[in-house]
């Protein structure tokens, strides 16, 4: 276990204090400070270490992503993608390292003797999207990072070969998807030895990841993309009926992208444009909220809840004219033109309106034609980075790769794969999302940034379509009712997404009355099924960092205070 020569960091959220791995050949140098937040102690405690040696907020960022890769093997990974929202100084960009179809599939591949076959779009192979995240952190490190690669990747690789402790959340992540892991001989030799996850607090060495993150380390992508790593993962693929291959892993490329830009609330914002639809959704859902003095009502009054139901319903009724930048029918300028919010923010009334009467307007280009886990991280300088990665599915299609060491995702789930049909999300989506080969799947993933003055605020979440209502409530609560930032990402939420036409609530999202109120006014209110989870760093204008990892988790947060350079302990 790695346990020598450690930082010091401060815990603000989840589970005690934090011990970051060393960075080999690395001494810790005076920083400014810096906060993570993710979905794991180790990752975390990895994006420490690597501020603490000198570098900057993608050189965490990268860090924990990979650490991610090796303890969070539900979510974190090289075999899935992502997107990457990066604000360094004042310029902000987005990274698209999302899957692409393979060139091998077709709109029909899900479907069996013309009726739908939906395990297929999420179980074994077949559902694997060319995976997006060797490249993607490869490339977000070439442009913005700091350190040298190889040190930015080495906790990573010390995880792998020396080994991590199981955590509980990871065990029981294990435990809830047996049967799927059970299927593939490969993965459950691995991950249920004996036919049962290793208990919580067992050593795990992933000896095979370690040595394809060493030649990742020297290499950069070619070394799971190319050659034997490449031509193994063919081979599984093959075996068990997929198309993906290695000549697929070869061809794909990250791109880069401009963020959907907006202001809300006395805030600028970033968030993630197309393939993903979380940012639309996010400036939609303000541009409507604002538009209806929103910030103005009581707080957890029933006027507030009526009102982000309903610009809710009607962003993700758009949503479904979204996909692929280079084929979607609808583009964001389109969705988020002021006259087309205005005409949505004056068609909320004192009642729900049914979905069915909230059609997608057409708009006048149409071309013929989880698991996931999230996190932010914030350096003493104030760049900021929000990165959001999936397998979609928890432990992705449920093939993992011996010989490299990962699981392959099942992306494919999120194309339309069936008109008319809900994914495993509840979402029904359009054709402008339909399966092509090289075609990126559209997403709801919603990385963002947020800055007012010297504010920064970093967050974004987990939990498929519940992903932009999640980070939207954690911003408001954060921007406009000025929670700090733990209560911000603890309070409980509502959820809705067009179809089905339901307001989900967590429990004390809502008290009795306000429910009922809502009920009378027409909206069918239900306890939210699969909670989504939201981690977020800030730097306030003081230069005090906070950085909160989701309870629902638990995640793990960290913040290295500013001006007190981290130290040698133990
Ligand atoms: O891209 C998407 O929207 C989904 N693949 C995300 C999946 C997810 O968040 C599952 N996590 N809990």
């Amino acid at each position: 276990m790695p346990t020598s020569g450690l930082l010091r960091a401060v815990l603000v959220a989840g589970l005690g204090l934090l011990c970051a791995p060393p960075l080999p050949g690395a001494d810790p140098v005076a920083t400014g400070g810096g906060a993570v937040a993710s979905d794991e102690a180790d990752a975390t405690a990895a994006g420490i270490a690597v501020l603490g040696a000198g570098g900057n907020a993608v050189d965490a960022a990268v860090a924990t992503a990979l650490a991610l890769a090796v303890v969070h093997p539900e979510a974190g990974n090289l075999g899935g993608g992502g997107f990457a929202v990066v604000r360094m100084g004042n310029a902000v960009t987005a990274l698209d390292f999302r899957e692409t179809a393979p060139a091998a599939a077709t709109p029909e591949m899900f479907s069996l003797h013309g009726a739908p076959a939906p395990e297929r779009s999420k179980v074994g192979p077949l559902a694997a999207g060319v995976p997006g995240s060797p490249a993607g952190y490869r490339e977000l490190h070439r442009r913005f990072g700091r350190l040298p690669w190889a040190q930015v990747v080495a906790p990573a690789v010390e995880l792998a070969r020396d080994g991590f402790v199981l955590s509980e959340r990871t065990h029981r992540s294990l435990r809830s998807s047996a049967s799927l892991l059970a299927r593939f001989p490969e993965t459950a030799s691995v991950w249920l030895p004996g036919g049962e996850p290793p208990p919580p607090g067992s050593p795990v060495r992933l000896p095979a990841l370690a040595r394809l993150l060493s030649a990742y380390a020297e290499e950069g992508p070619p070394a799971i993309t190319t050659g034997e790593v490449a031509a193994a993962i063919e081979r599984a693929s093959r075996r068990h009926g997929g198309v993906l291959t290695a000549a697929d892993l070869t061809a794909y490329r990250p791109a880069w992208r401009e963020p959907i830009r907006f202001a809300a609330f006395g805030w600028e914002l970033a968030s993630m444009p197309l393939p993903s639809s979380g940012g639309i959704i996010l400036a939609a859902s303000c541009g409507i909220l604002e538009r209806r003095d929103w910030s103005r009502r009581p707080r957890d009054g029933v006027a507030r809840a009526h009102l982000l139901a309903e610009a809710w319903r009607r962003a993700f009724a758009d949503r479904t004219l979204l996909g692929d930048p280079a084929s979607t029918w609808a583009t964001a300028e389109q969705l988020l033109a002021p006259a087309r919010l205005d005409r949505r923010a004056r068609e909320i009334g004192r009642r729900a309106t049914p979905s069915t009467r909230v059609p997608p307007y057409p708009v006048d280009n149409r071309r013929e034609s989880a698991e996931t886990t999230h996190l932010s991280v914030i350096d003493g300088e104030g760049n900021a980075v929000a990165l959001t990665t999936t397998l979609n599915g928890a432990f992705g299609c449920g093939l993992f790769v011996p010989e490299a060491g990962f699981f392959l995702n099942n992306e494919m789930d999120d194309f339309t794969t069936a008109p008319g049909q809900a994914n495993q999300f509840g979402l029904i989506q359009g054709e402008a999302n339909a399966i092509a080969p090289g075609k990126r799947m559209l997403s709801s993933m919603a990385p963002t940034i947020a800055w007012r003055g010297g504010e920064i605020l970093a967050l974004g979440g987990r939990g498929g379509s519940k992903i932009p209502t999640a980070t939207l409530q954690v911003l408001l609560n954060a921007v406009v009712d000025a929670d700090p930032l733990s209560a911000a990402v603890a309070r409980p939420r509502l959820h809705h997404q067009w179809l089905p036409d339901v307001l989900a609530v967590e429990p004390g999202a809502l008290s009795e009355a306000a429910e009922r109120q809502l009920r009378r006014r027409g909206h069918t209110i239900e306890p939210v099924k699969g909670t989504p989870k939201v981690n977020a760093v800030r730097r306030l204008s003081d230069g005090t960092l906070e950085a909160a990892a989701d309870p629902r988790g638990p995640g793990s947060a960290a913040v290295i205070p500013p001006a007190s350079p981290p130290h040698r302990s133990f």
